[in-house]
């Protein structure tokens, strides 16, 4: 895969890219990620990337063409490859796994991180995706950019090292992870539940199934709605809800 980011601030990927499950996906030649500071695209002897905008109010937009260079230089650097266009907006569609899993199966991803109060409305006439990390502003689009760069390549094949692991994930199953426990058997008082500790895999499994479902239901109850829930899952879910009233 190759991921093009496009920032007035390309530093600020040092530390995520410099370590870790990321950093050795790139060694491996598994993701090649390009920074590319649109600075270089800006106009007159400034490089102005900003303006002010037309009809009045306050704060500044990033101007139309130096965005529009920068992507057409990495047109121009990989013409061939089909590429997801993905500007970084709060007011965009918000971020979830199921993005990240569908990011992980293209090609070329290329990120566009604004700054200021806003863009130049005709800079999303090139972009395939508005994607908001969540409802809440920030001061840029490279924290949003840096963790969807994280979750999708965290998804890409030979980059866990337990093929498996990303398959348990909470959110992946659409329901949230079951809890872990390792060494010691008991601390400060709380043992490990006996049943992880007897060698029944049919029973372990049924074990973290239903503390996945129990966490979902406690947690995130709206996850529900799009999980397919067995016959015995909904008459857990009816228990819980009998206990929560009483
Ligand atoms: N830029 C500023 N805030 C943002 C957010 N929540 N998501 C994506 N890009 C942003």
């Amino acid at each position: 895969m190759i991921i093009d980011v496009v920032t007035l601030f390309p530093e600020m990927f040092d530390g995520p890219l410099g370590y870790s499950i990321v950093k050795r996906a790139i060694e491996k030649d598994i993701v090649e990620v390009n920074r590319v500071n649109f600075r270089q695209f800006g106009k007159g002897k400034h490089q102005r990337v900003d303006d002010t905008p037309y009809g009045g109010g306050a704060g500044m937009l990033l101007k139309p063409e130096p965005l529009f260079d920068a992507v057409d230089s990495i047109n121009e650097r990989e013409p061939e490859t089909k590429k997801r266009i993905i500007l970084m907006d709060p007011a965009g569609k918000p971020f979830n796994q199921a993005m990240a899993e569908e990011f992980s199966g293209e090609e070329h991803l290329v990120f566009l991180c604004g700054h200021y109060e806003g863009y130049d409305e005709r800079i999303r006439s090139m972009v395939t995706d508005e994607v908001s990390l969540g409802d809440y502003v920030l001061t840029g689009g490279e924290l949003a950019a840096m963790v969807m760069i994280d979750a999708t390549v965290r998804l890409l094949p030979e980059v866990l090292g337990n093929a498996d692991s990303a398959q348990t994930d909470s959110h992946s199953s659409g329901l949230l992870e079951h809890p872990h426990y390792t060494r010691p058997v008991e601390y400060r008082g709380m043992k490990v539940p006996d049943v992880l500790m007897n060698g029944n895999h049919g029973l372990i499994a049924e074990w973290r199934h239903k503390e996945s479902l129990k966490r979902t239901f406690e947690r995130r109850p709206d996850m529900l709605a799009s999980y397919d829930l067995s016959d015995q899952d909904k008459k857990l879910i009816a228990e819980w809800k009998t206990e929560e009233m009483e």
